[in-house]
């Protein structure tokens, strides 16, 4: 499995651990940048990891920002994006395993360092509970995205 890691300035700090701790888990990962702490703008990064899922180099995303909130918000501007921010372990874990999400949005300034990388073997260490209602609820996912879902 291949992981598209990306962050902005506020989260370059966690990135490289959170690289070194894919590795040790004997993933492969491509890092998007961006590369220092310079400040820079999240909808770049959090689109080059989206690009890498949808082009299909890539399975999963982590994109980490100050709040992970940006990110999560651009990468759902992304249609077959599923992103989900979490600071929780539980739902870092059940995203993955009931909204089929496809990357993990987290914040530098809200978690530490031993959180964020507890975040991602929850979200990494799951699998998409592909029975019941779930597929029908993530279908309806992908028809409000092509504007064919209705709620009535
Ligand atoms: C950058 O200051 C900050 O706004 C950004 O990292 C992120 O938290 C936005 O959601």
């Amino acid at each position: 499995m291949k992981i598209a890691v990306g962050c902005d300035h506020a989260g370059f700090a966690i990135k490289n651990a959170v690289i070194e701790h894919i590795k040790k888990k004997g993933l492969e990962y491509t890092d998007v940048g961006t590369y220092s702490s310079n400040s820079c703008h999240y909808p770049v990064y959090a689109s080059a990891v989206c690009e890498k899922i949808l082009s299909g180099e890539c399975e999963l995303g982590i994109l980490i920002c100050g709040t992970g909130i940006g990110m999560s918000i651009a990468a759902n501007k992304h249609k077959g994006i599923r992103a989900a921010c979490c600071s929780d372990t539980f739902s870092a874990r059940l995203t993955r395993e009931h909204n089929d999400a496809n990357v993990l949005c987290f914040g530098e300034r809200v978690v530490g360092i031993g959180l964020a990388l507890d975040l991602v073997d929850a979200f990494l260490d799951a699998e998409y509970m592909n029975s019941g209602n779930h597929p029908v609820r993530v279908k309806m996912l992908s028809e409000i995205e092509e504007g064919t879902f209705t709620s009535k």
